[in-house]
């Protein structure tokens, strides 16, 4: 098993959600590169779970930066965050909560594994990704690049579409929810969507979403054909974050409904540069950044517990028993999910922009 990530850079993620510490260690990123601590403050209390109002900053969501770092920027070693965890209050009796990681994780350690609160495989490890993706946003940012996620749906309420080709709009748009505790563009579709997190709350229940992302300002060329396309590399990513089971660029499923000569975007002389009339490809052609903006949606499951009954099997057994989980009850993740979309979607951006020269970074390292 591993945990590692990169080519460029290299990312590991250690620890379990109750163990010691939750942290990442970062190889390869360039030296000079600003660590603005309030940022990395700000992205992470994006995390904060739905119906939390907390001001206080509580000790488990506080990054401490153990190497890597010299006078606020980075030194050329890796770079490494760790967060302190909560202690674990009581036993955590071993069961294969159903559509968690426990028998998957259980069975391919051979029982080694750390189950506690779903070890390694806990949502919690998230808070690390958030922490070094505000580094590399703030990065991407000095050189121009921009990026942004709001809320695209859930259930059947549906936020608007992240305008297609219009950058400015796409920028207004993102600078608009930045700060939104519920990053929708509509506000009214928001509070209809919370009205259907409470409702499926009160049952003890939990549901799905999916999250639009934009990437603009991507200079033309970002990517490889075959194995580290943009598209893959994203989508990689995307798939390492707990919860997501689907990723679709551009016009992405909905290509399955239209001709060619209704699905290509073509090509126009905009005040002399290059552009695409429309972007249903997602701002990437062949692998490759197209220089439209990226657009991508990524949907998340419904958080597996829920306090409804449940059928699972004993792990020694392998006798069928009913299971009622009393564990704290997340109704919505996909939320707090967008801060770690935009931070993965940053470590991708980042990893594969260092394959280009210099001149691309004026200034941000
Ligand atoms: C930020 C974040 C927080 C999460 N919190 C919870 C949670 O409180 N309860 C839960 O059941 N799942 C939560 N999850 C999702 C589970 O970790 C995930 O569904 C589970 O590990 C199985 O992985 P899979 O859905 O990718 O197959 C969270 C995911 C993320 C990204």
């Amino acid at each position: 098993m591993t945990s590692t990530f990169g080519r460029n850079i290299r990312i590991t993620v250690f620890g379990e959600a109750q163990g010691e510490c939750i942290g990442i260690t970062c190889d390869g990123l360039p030296a000079g590169m600003p660590v603005d601590m309030q940022a990395m403050k700000a992205a992470i209390a994006k995390r904060k779970a739905y119906g939390d109002d907390s001001t206080e900053t509580k000790p488990e969501d506080i990054p401490h930066i153990i190497s890597g770092m010299t006078g606020g920027a980075t030194n050329g070693a890796p770079l490494t965050i760790i967060f302190e965890n909560k202690k674990p209050s009581g036993e955590s009796p071993l069961i294969f909560r159903p559509s968690h990681a426990d028998y998957t994780a259980y069975t391919k350690l051979g029982g080694y594994n750390d189950h506690r609160a779903g070890g390694h495989f806990s949502g919690r490890l998230t808070a690390v990704i958030a922490a070094l993706g505000s580094v590399l946003r703030e990065a991407l940012k000095a050189t121009g690049v921009h990026i942004g996620t709001h809320v695209s749906q859930c259930g059947d309420v549906r936020d608007d579409d992240m305008p297609e080709t219009d950058v400015l709009d796409i920028m207004e748009k993102l600078t608009a929810v930045e700060n939104k505790a519920f990053a929708v563009f509509d506000d009214e579709k928001g509070e209809e969507m919370r009205e259907l997190i409470d409702a499926a709350a009160e049952e003890g229940d939990t549901v799905g979403g999916v999250l639009e992302t934009a990437v603009i300002g991507l200079p033309v060329g970002v990517g490889s054909p075959f194995f580290d396309s943009l598209e893959g590399v994203l989508a990689h990513l995307m798939f390492a974050v707990p919860g997501v089971k689907g990723v679709e660029f551009g016009m992405g499923f909905g290509f399955g409904y239209l001709n060619g000569s209704e699905a290509n975007d073509q090509w126009v002389n905009e005040d002399g540069a290059v552009r695409t009339k429309s972007n249903m490809s997602g701002g990437i052609n062949g692998g490759i950044s197209n220089g439209m903006p990226v657009i991508f949606r990524t949907a998340f499951r419904p958080a597996p517990t829920v306090h409804t009954k449940q059928q699972t099997v004993d792990p020694v057994t392998h006798e069928e028993k009913e299971l009622e989980l009393k564990a704290h009850l997340d109704p919505a993740i996909f939320h707090r999910a967008r801060i770690i979309v935009d931070s993965m979607t940053a470590i991708a951006v980042f990893d594969l922009m260092l394959d280009m020269k210099r001149d691309i970074w004026k200034g941000a390292f």
